[in-house]
């Protein structure tokens, strides 16, 4: 892809540091930074040797140097710090999830139409070379008619009650952090369903901890999904139709391997190693430059309507489940 598109970078938290170290190691040029305080901005900015720090998020929007912002702040935040970015004329690459919920998700879609910029959730899962292979597969009928998924996401992530994981302020539960991924990975296959059905329970600071779900979609199909927060889940997926199955490999949302089973005595038809080195973020934003250099206005392998789509299930889980965030 051209060198020449510009990244600046929203939040300078864990995901952010990722995000660059697969851009810089795949030569995107990224010219900015920007942060809540100068010194956060400082820092990162010479670790990743990038060249403008900035001491607030309206700064770095303000950058004519940026072509596209990253936004990697907490959930809660998503939709404003997107809101600001578009409203500067900037293309946008919005962490996941999308928002906190599907009405600020359809606010921030209805924006990017109106400004004419490219918007797309850092869903980084749907743009692997893996799930690029696997749609093709699907495509080719090798499954026959796709019928079922079955996912988890289940990760044993910090018990402190003010980490954003637990904390209703910063967004916290399993549904929003890990559950988007099967969510996602089912409306990318189904497409919305239209019928959940959400078990779970809460912890003490009263955030989802885990829950089971049951999407049913158009057609008959069926996703069986669970995200918990405080387990160590297989964190594998199958894809299940009448004439054959994948199934992909633990960690299934990242850069993976996967086997594919098809005919009457399910033989293994293909089996796929990747051999991408890196964590496989740079994926997202080279869609980004190709739908921005191409002119298609939206991404195809995650157009806006799914993100909020995706985001009107995890609203409906929550509210099987009981869980309300602050100002909702
Ligand atoms: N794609 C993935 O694999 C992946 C993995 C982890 C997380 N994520 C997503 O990325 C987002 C950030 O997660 P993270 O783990 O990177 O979080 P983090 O380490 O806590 O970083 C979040 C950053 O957001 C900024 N921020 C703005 N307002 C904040 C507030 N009120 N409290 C705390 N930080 C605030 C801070 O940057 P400044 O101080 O510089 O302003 C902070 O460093 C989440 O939405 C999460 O779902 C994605």
């Amino acid at each position: 892809m051209s060198t020449e598109f510009r990244w600046g970078i929203l939040g300078t938290g864990w995901i952010a540091e990722m995000f660059v170290t697969d851009l810089r190691a795949t030569g995107i040029e990224v010219t900015a930074v920007g942060s809540r305080s100068q010194q956060s901005a400082d820092a990162f900015g010479s670790r990743f040797d990038i060249a403008s720090r900035h001491a607030s998020y309206e700064a770095l929007v303000a950058d004519p140097e940026v072509d596209a912002v990253y936004v990697a702040t907490p959930h809660p935040m998503h939709a404003a710090n997107a809101l600001l970015a578009i409203a500067a004329g900037k293309h946008v690459l919005v962490e996941k999830p999308f928002t906190l919920n599907a009405a600020e998700a359809a606010e921030v879609a209805e924006a990017a139409r109106r400004a004419g910029v490219v918007v797309i959730e850092a869903m980084w899962t749907r743009f692997l070379p893996s799930m690029v292979r696997i749609r093709d597969i699907i495509a080719a009928g090798t499954l026959g008619e796709v019928r079922t998924l079955i996912a988890d996401h289940d990760q044993l992530l910090p018990s402190d009650p003010e980490h954003r994981i637990n904390n209703p302020a910063l967004g916290g539960g399993a549904l929003l952090d890990l559950g988007v991924y099967p969510v996602s990975f089912a409306v990318d296959l189904f497409g919305a369903p239209v019928a959940v059905t959400a078990k779970g329970d809460k912890t003490a600071t009263g955030v989802d901890r885990q829950v089971a779900l049951i999407l049913e979609h158009d057609g008959g199909a069926t996703s069986v999904l669970h995200t918990a927060l405080d387990t160590q889940g297989a964190n594998t997926a199958t894809i299940v139709g009448t004439e054959g199955r994948i199934e992909i490999d633990s960690v299934w949302y990242e850069q993976t391997s996967f086997t594919v089973y098809a005919g009457k005595g399910s033989e293994v038809v293909e089996r796929y190693d990747e051999t991408v080195v890196s964590r496989g973020m740079q994926f997202q934003a080279w869609e980004l430059e190709r739908v921005v250099a191409e002119g298609r206005g939206e991404s195809e392998l995650l157009p806006l309507d799914e993100s909020v789509a995706v985001m009107a299930v995890l609203d409906e889980a929550r509210r099987q489940v009981g869980v309300v965030y602050p100002g909702e």
